[in-house]
């Protein structure tokens, strides 16, 4: 504990030299989430960053959302301590499949979740989140066909809520998938009066059951505001944090002991210190890249908030 602290006095310190701001994604480790300036979901945090005026960007999450705080800042320096974090659903697609995808249908909308590398990202019309993938498809031309990546778990839930027929890549998130229809039944058993809130990552049949499908940020504002006061929360362990933080007279259960991302967990108070200290390592997206990434990215933020 006394080490922790040290260590958590050491980055304060090293975030003032370096003129940097430090962002934790909503599934950090709670020490990393503790001392972040900003916590929150994949794409607020990028735009956060945008809007600030650090020179260095400390990313505690993994590479697709370093990636996209460098689309959005290309002049600041966007640090991710620890390189080889990844997101598995990220990579299920690559720039090949959706380029081979794009060459037999030309005519397709291609709508791509912010889970994604760069370079996907380049390929695509539209960007989405989790918070406002239903509106981006509804934004789209009832005669457009639509074709979106690379979660199928997301797009099931699009399709559903949107009434269009989509056709979709079929990656998913390891994590959200171990959350099955029998341990939710178990869950809600084990707490009949809790409500019960999920990512839209779960798979299509633990979403039928929930109460309410939200973004980690959206699950924090709806629990928030939420009169209940027993939660069973389908997404990732680290979300407890801010939730018990945030609402000390509600309580919170995981929905399932298997909701943990291995990836989200790897960048530790000393691998934040390190990549103070080095100003590494460094994540870059090329210019042309950038360009066409950026694009899709900002036709995503002109959708209004509310298409129906
Ligand atoms: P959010 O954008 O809802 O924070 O989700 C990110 C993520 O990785 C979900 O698994
Ligand atoms: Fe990727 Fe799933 Fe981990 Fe999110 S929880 S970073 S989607 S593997």
């Amino acid at each position: 504990m006394k080490e922790q602290a040290r260590l958590k006095g050491e980055i304060r310190r090293l975030l003032r030299e370096r003129n940097a701001v430090m962002l934790a994604h909503n599934y950090q480790r709670d020490e990393i989430q503790e001392i972040a300036d900003i916590t929150g979901d994949s794409l607020g945090l990028s735009q956060e960053a945008a809007k600030c005026e650090a020179e260095v960007i400390v990313f505690c999450g993994v590479h697709f959302m370093a990636e996209s705080a460098a689309i959005l800042s290309p002049d600041k320096t966007v640090l991710l301590p620890r390189l080889e974090a990844g997101c598995p659903m990220a990579d299920m697609i690559t720039a090949d499949d959706l380029r081979a995808y794009r060459a037999a249908h030309p005519g397709a909308v291609v709508v791509t979740y912010v889970n994604s590398s760069a370079e996907v990202k380049a390929l695509s019309d539209i960007c989405c989140t989790s918070g406002n993938a239903v509106n981006v498809v509804r934004s789209i031309p009832d005669e457009r066909e639509i074709y979106m990546v690379p979660d199928r778990n997301l797009a099931h839930y699009v399709a559903k809520m949107s009434g269009r027929r989509l056709t979709w890549w079929d990656g998913y998130c390891p994590t959200h998938e171990r959350l099955t229809i029998e341990a939710t039944v178990r869950a809600r058993a084990a707490h009949p009066g809790a409500v019960l809130v999920v990512h839209p990552e779960c798979p299509p049949e633990v979403v039928e059951m929930a109460d309410a499908v939200l973004s980690t940020s959206g699950m924090c504002s709806y629990c928030r505001r939420s009169e209940a006061k027993e939660f069973l929360v389908g997404t990732e362990l680290g979300i407890l944090y801010r939730l018990r933080k945030e609402n000390p007279g509600k309580t919170f259960f995981l929905a399932s002991r298997a909701l943990i991302c291995p990836n989200m967990k790897l960048t530790t108070l000393e691998d934040v210190r390190d990549s103070l200290v080095s100003l590494s390592p460094v994540v870059t997206v090329p210019p042309a890249i950038r360009e066409k990434a950026l694009s899709a990215l900002e036709a995503m933020l002109r959708v209004p908030r509310d298409v129906s």
